[in-house]
Formats: structure tokens, sequence, C-alpha cells
């Protein structure tokens, strides 16, 4: 899913390749970070085109790569230019040679002298040899890149180009994209805000082998999720039994229970500034799960019991106070009758409505068509992927909830490679 900024555009970062034998692996970190759809502007180094040729940056990025300040037939000042399109700049490998600069503020080639006049946050994914690494002098460099918010990834250790082992590789392109990623999120427009999301069925226990379910795939409140996570919040997923990937960036609580999904959710909105409920709960429970397979020829299993299950929705909207909370109804018939009477009934803001019947809106499918349901409006979506109709419902939720003046960026200093997973 991409980042998404303030001003809405999609990522840009500024990818600089420096000198070692690990440039190679910056085509990959490039495709990474398109593939979560980031626009990508490549600087190298002299000795990094010695490495890799600028034409393999410039076909996968699409655009000139900046490698001088002078001969630069595309800008005069080709510096600044890509200095100030950037949100952020990335080091991927940075030599100990280029972190030196970078510490001491040496502007003596393209990429020293962009990287100086970047104004945006700055992540660096050293390679070099295990002796370089310990070097006092590399040692004391790094220090001053972190001491200045600057997001070190890796190096990690094994055997290294140079023949020996030790701490000097550079990080997978999983880890260094996940880091890039992490930091642009700081700067999404939900940066700061916390949001908790359900998603899926809930299985009600009969027996050890039997539940009562629903066909709930979990599907959308995971985009809704991916979404967030993408605007800058800080997500967690309070997620029923599915067969979905993690989204990146997101921390995922797994229950199975109705109870087990309010108990998280309850603890997880104690923090939060909003919940968006898209979960299929289990309206009614087993009264008595057996503690035993069921046999039908000997137990009666025609009839079971059944108690009613908390609803979440409605005990999270009764402890609210000024934060957020969205609904969803699922349909087969009176859609916006009952989406309106279920509004008022939970009590919360925003009842997303969706017509179960329609193979393009249904449990599992792709696509859904919904309309937003406000006390004061009705807002009805074309029928879109599940992701677009998130993005849609993560904007409403953004513009309901109010400036966050307090919320100063994450100053992590020391946040070496404790990122995120990439991809899903
Ligand atoms: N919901 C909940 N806890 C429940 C039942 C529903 O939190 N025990 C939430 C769902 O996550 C959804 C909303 O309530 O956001 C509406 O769910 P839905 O299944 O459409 O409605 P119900 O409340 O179950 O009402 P009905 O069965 O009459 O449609």
């Amino acid at each position: 899913m991409a980042v998404t900024l303030v001003d809405s555009h999609a990522a840009r970062v500024a990818l600089f390749v420096t000198g070692g034998i690990a440039a190679y692996k910056a085509c990959e970190v490039l495709r990474g970070l398109q593939k979560e759809g980031c626009e990508v502007r490549v600087a190298m180094t002299r000795s990094a085109c010695e490495l890799v040729g600028p034409r393999t940056f410039e076909a996968l990025s699409g655009h000139h790569v900046t490698l001088d300040l002078f001969d630069d037939e595309t800008s005069p000042i080709p510096h600044i230019d890509l200095a100030e399109w950037a949100d952020l700049a990335l080091v991927a490998p940075a030599t100990a040679n280029a972190i030196a600069k970078m510490a001491h503020g040496i502007a003596d080639d393209a990429v020293s002298t962009t990287l100086l006049a970047c104004p945006c946050p700055v992540v660096v994914a050293p390679a070099m040899n295990v002796h370089m690494w310990q070097n006092l002098a590399t040692v004391a460099n790094v220090e001053t890149l972190k001491a200045r918010n600057y997001l070190i990834v890796g190096p990690e250790s094994g055997r290294l180009a140079c023949g020996e082992t030790g701490a000097g590789k550079l990080a997978s392109p999983e880890q260094i994209v996940s880091a890039a990623l992490y930091r642009l999120r700081a700067r999404g427009d939900l940066a700061g805000r916390r949001i908790v999301i359900t998603a899926g069925p809930t299985h009600e226990p009969v027996d050890p082998v039997r539940y009562l379910s629903n066909a709930s795939s979990g599907k959308m409140g995971y985009a809704i999720a991916a979404a967030a996570a993408a605007h800058g919040a800080h997500v967690t997923l309070v997620s029923g039994p599915v067969s979905l990937p993690e989204p990146a960036g997101v921390g995922v609580i797994h229950v199975t229970t109705a109870s087990e999904m309010l108990d998280a959710t309850q603890d997880a909105f104690a923090t939060a500034d909003a919940a968006i409920l898209a979960a299929a709960v289990s309206d009614y429970r087993p009264d008595k799960a057996a503690d035993h397979k069921l046999k039908k020829a000997a137990e009666p299993l025609d009839k079971i019991e059944l108690a009613e299950n908390p609803d979440i929705l409605a005990t999270i909207s009764a402890d609210r106070g000024d934060r957020i909370v969205v609904g969803f109804a699922a349909e087969t018939d009176n859609l916006l009758q009952n989406a309106r009477e279920k509004l008022a009934r939970k009590g919360c803001d925003l009842i997303v409505a969706n017509d179960v019947s329609r193979e393009d809106s249904t449990f599992g499918a792709d696509t859904n068509c919904v309309t937003i349901v406000s006390p004061h409006d009705e807002e009805t979506l074309d029928c879109m992927p599940k992701e677009q109709v998130a993005e849609a419902i993560i904007e409403r939720v953004h513009d309901l909830l109010e400036p966050d003046d307090d919320y100063l960026a994450p100053s992590s200093p020391d946040a070496t490679l404790l990122m995120p997973k990439a991809g899903a």
C-alpha cells in the first residue's frame, strides 16, 4: 500500500547509491519502493558507477540519474532540485566515506552536496568491511548521524564481499524498504494517531472440532488497516481467524471468539483516537462448548443452546467520549433503513453499509459497494476495489479527527534495525 503524505502525493524517495560492492542491491531496493507506491529518483557517486551502470537505475526509475553538479543537462542546479523534490533521502549502500561526509557536512560531489541540501528525513544503510565499520571514526560518525535523527538500518553480520566475516553486510532490501516506509509514514496525515480496527469472522466453539461462524474473509478490515498505516497511523488490527497476510507496519492481535475480540478491542481502544469495527462478529455462541468431540450417535447435535454475544460496536461506542467510532452494516434488505437504525442504536459516528446480497459486494469479494451513513449525510461510493473503499473510509475518519496539535514527529535516534516487516 502506497504511503500517503500530508499533501496526498505518492511518497518521493531520493535514492543515493555510493560505491560499495552491494550497490547492485540498490536496484532491488528501488523496485521494492516502487512496489510500495513510491516514486524514486537516483543519484550516484562516481565509485558507484564503477560497480553498476547508471543506465540500470535510469531504466528502473524512469528518470535521469544525478551524477554531476555541473554537466547535468536536465537541470542547472540538480542538487537543489533533487533535494527539494524528495520526501525522504535513502543512502543505500552507504560507504564509510559517504557516512563520514554526511557527519561532517562535506559537499564535494553530486551525492554529498544533494544530501547536505536535503531538508527531509534521511535513512542510511551502511555496507563496508568489518574493520571499517568498527573503526572508531566510523562509530563516532554513525553516532553523530543518529543524534541528528538519521535512521540507520543495518549493517548485518555475515560473510562480506572482502572475504571476512563480521558486521558490515548491507541490510536486506526488504529491511531497507521497511525502514524507508517507517520514516515516510511518520510524515503521513494520520501520524501520531492510534486506530483500532477489527476484521474477519469470529469462531464460536461447539466442541473442540466444530464452531459457529460466517463467511467473512477479513479483506475489508485488512484493507482499512493497511490504508490507515499508509497514512501514518499507529494501527492495532484485532483479527478473527482469516487466511490473509498481515499488512506491513500494522500490529495484529489474533483472536478467535467474540468475547476475546471484545477484550482485545477494549484494551487497544483505551489509548486510541478512533475505532473502525469491520469484523463480522457472531451474534450468538453455543451456551456451553463441549470439552470433547460430540459423537452424533450418542449425543445431541441437532439442537444447540445459544447465548447472545456482547455487541462490541455498541460497547465501544458507549465509552467513546469524543473519540471516533465507525461501524459496518452488512445487509441483504432495506440497506439504508437498517444502516440508519444501526447508527442510532449503536451510537457511532459513521456506518458503512454494504449490500451483501450483491456478488460485487459480498463476503469474500475483492470489491465492495458501500454507502457511508452519518447523522448528517449519506455518501454512496461507486463499486470499487476494497483498497479504494478503505482509502475513502480513512479519509472520512481523518476529516472527523480534530487536528493533533500536540503531535511531534517521533525521534528515535537509536532505532537501528527495529523495522516492521516489509511487503504484504
Ligand atoms: N458488531 C459487533 N459485535 C456484535 C455484532 C456486530 O461489534 N456482536 C458490529 C460489527 O462489527 C459491525 C456492526 O456491529 O460493525 C453491525 O454488524 P451487523 O452484523 O451488520 O449487525 P448486527 O449488530 O449483528 O445486527 P443484525 O444481525 O440485526 O443485522
